[in-house]
């Protein structure tokens, strides 16, 4: 199935800010529950090892679970490193699980920060957790140039394909899932109810965004593609797809700095 660029509701200027944030409460809700992302864990382990990284910069972050659940596999695995929360749209709450935990190995990033003009200063290996596909081949070029021309260390995940057999019966599912969950997440709110419930906004978004995001998601081989056009030198690249939950795949692309010997 060939890729398409079409758009999603809460990645437009014109959402409003509270749906943006209900959809990100939803897609945490969902990395939480099923933790997808474990099973690039040891992956992403060996990579921040090889580059030398000091710290995780996660980028659209949205609420912060996914890049926070790696965050906790990479410790009981023995590697534990500091994550920042970034994201062009910035969540209220990010990272609000943790907060007050006093563990200082999380900072959430108040102000917004573009995937595609990541600021010089905000050094660390960079990853993506179900939004890479967000952006056209040549940002998404773009986002891997500048990781490597700034000698930072770049993942890549998405659990989303262009696979229908994986993804349109689950698509079909989500309205009953996002009804289902709501009351399990927080901050309660009366909106997050409305738009839910009384106009059903949040499962249409749920949809549709989930949809057009397996729509655009780079296969491997196109992602080879992306990766081959950028300067080599010193860089490592491994690309591939792994089962995670169910029947679903988590494709990813990683590239890091080889440490000089
Ligand atoms: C599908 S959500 C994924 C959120 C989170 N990583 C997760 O998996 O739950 C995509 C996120 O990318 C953010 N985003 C969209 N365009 C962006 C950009 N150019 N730079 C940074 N963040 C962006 C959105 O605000 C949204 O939070």
């Amino acid at each position: 199935m060939r890729r398409v660029q079409w758009f999603e509701i809460h990645d437009c200027p014109w959402c409003p800010a509270r749906w943006r944030v209900y959809l990100q409460d939803m897609l945490s809700f969902f990395a939480s529950a099923f933790r997808p992302y474990d099973a690039i864990a040891d992956r992403l382990g060996e990579a921040l090892v090889r580059s030398g990284a000091g710290r995780i910069v996660d980028l659209c972050s949205g609420a912060g679970a996914p890049a926070m659940a790696v965050q906790r596999a990479l410790r009981e695995h023995g590697l534990a490193i500091p994550l920042v929360l970034t994201d062009k749209y910035p969540h209220p709450d990010a990272g609000w699980e943790r907060s007050g935990t006093g563990s200082g190995d999380l900072k959430v990033m108040e102000k917004p920060v573009d995937a595609t003009a990541v600021p010089a200063d905000l050094k660390g290996f960079r990853t993506l957790f179900t939004a890479f596909h967000h952006f056209t081949p040549a940002q998404a070029r773009g986002i891997l140039a500048d990781a490597t021309e700034r000698g930072q260390g770049i993942g890549i995940f998405e659990y989303t394909e262009r696979n229908w057999l994986v993804w349109g019966p689950a698509l079909l599912l989500t309205p009953f899932v996002v009804w289902i969950a709501t009351p399990l997440l927080r901050p309660v709110s009366l909106g997050r109810y409305l738009w839910t419930y009384l106009v059903p906004v949040v499962p249409f978004m749920a949809v549709w965004d989930g949809l057009v995001s397996c729509l655009r998601t780079y296969s491997p081989a196109e992602l080879e593609v992306l990766t081959a056009s950028l300067d080599p030198s010193g860089y490592r690249w491994a690309i591939g797809r792994v089962r995670a939950f169910g029947g679903c795949r988590v494709t990813y692309c990683l590239g890091w700095p080889e440490r000089a010997a």
